[in-house]
């Protein structure tokens, strides 16, 4: 990866380093996952190598890796418990920052880390930023044991939500099934649009075998965008 992005990639940068501006010394800290969480890994590991000192719990092995070669001792959560920030990206966000996550598979340890936090903050390029949620793909995390019986459980709710599509699959990467950390299997769903979000995400999550869903609802307190001209801005929710 270039120190000197163009295009999309600045903006993700541009939003990271306005995020590492909110680091303090002494600071717990839950680092996000995926590319834009990684240039905000690249640049604390900077900060860190400089002398910063904080404690970091990290919400996926590769984030964890990425840390350590950086400089940044990851934790486990449990060792860490409380968090006082957690920084990570977002696949979408509506202007309410209730957000679709888990393009990278990592939502489940992301909502936990972020639930952990007293604080949440996204941050992306703004072609993250959507008036309504749904166009991106929403990933539902479901237990290995019956998915497919999951999956016809999932499509009775789905039925009877007011989406445009219900159409969903086990995610595949490389050819091959996908798996999380966690060891469980994700299917995306092709909603189109999602207009009740936290009363979908309780019905998802009463389906026995779904382990979490995607939608990142009150979690966020802002959202930190950048553009591919190097500028950033905050954006709270409406
Ligand atoms: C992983 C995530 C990522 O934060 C999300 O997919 C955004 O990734 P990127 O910054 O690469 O666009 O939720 O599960």
């Amino acid at each position: 990866m270039t120190d000197n992005p163009t295009g999309a990639e600045l903006g993700k940068k541009t939003a990271a380093e306005m995020a590492l501006a909110l680091i303090e010394p002494g600071m717990k800290l839950g680092l996000g996952s995926g590319s834009t969480a990684e240039w905000f890994v690249r640049l604390l590991g900077a900060r860190v190598r400089e002398g910063l000192e904080i404690t970091c719990a990290a919400t996926s092995r590769r984030t964890a890796s990425l840390a350590t070669e950086c400089g940044i001792e990851i934790l486990p959560l449990d060792d860490v418990g409380r968090l006082d920030l957690t920084v990570d990206g977002a696949d979408e966000i509506d202007p309410a920052l209730t957000l679709i996550k888990g393009g990278g598979g990592c939502h489940l340890v992301e909502k936990i880390v972020a639930a952990a936090s007293a604080d949440m903050v996204v941050i992306a390029d703004d072609s993250k930023l959507v008036p309504q949620l749904g166009a991106f793909a929403l990933p539902v995390e479901v237990a290995t044991y019956g998915w497919q019986t999951t999956a016809l459980m999932i499509e009775d709710v789905l039925r009877v939500w007011d989406v445009d599509g219900t159409e969903g699959g086990r995610r595949m990467a490389d050819g091959t099934i996908f798996e999380t950390d966690e060891g469980n299997y994700i299917l995306d769903y092709h909603l189109g649009r999602i207009t009740e979000a936290p009363a979908l995400s309780t019905a998802l999550n009463a389906v026995p075998g779904v382990v979490e869903n995607g939608l990142f609802i009150g979690m966020a307190s802002r959202a930190m965008i950048g553009s591919a001209d190097g500028t950033a801005r905050e954006v709270r929710p409406v």
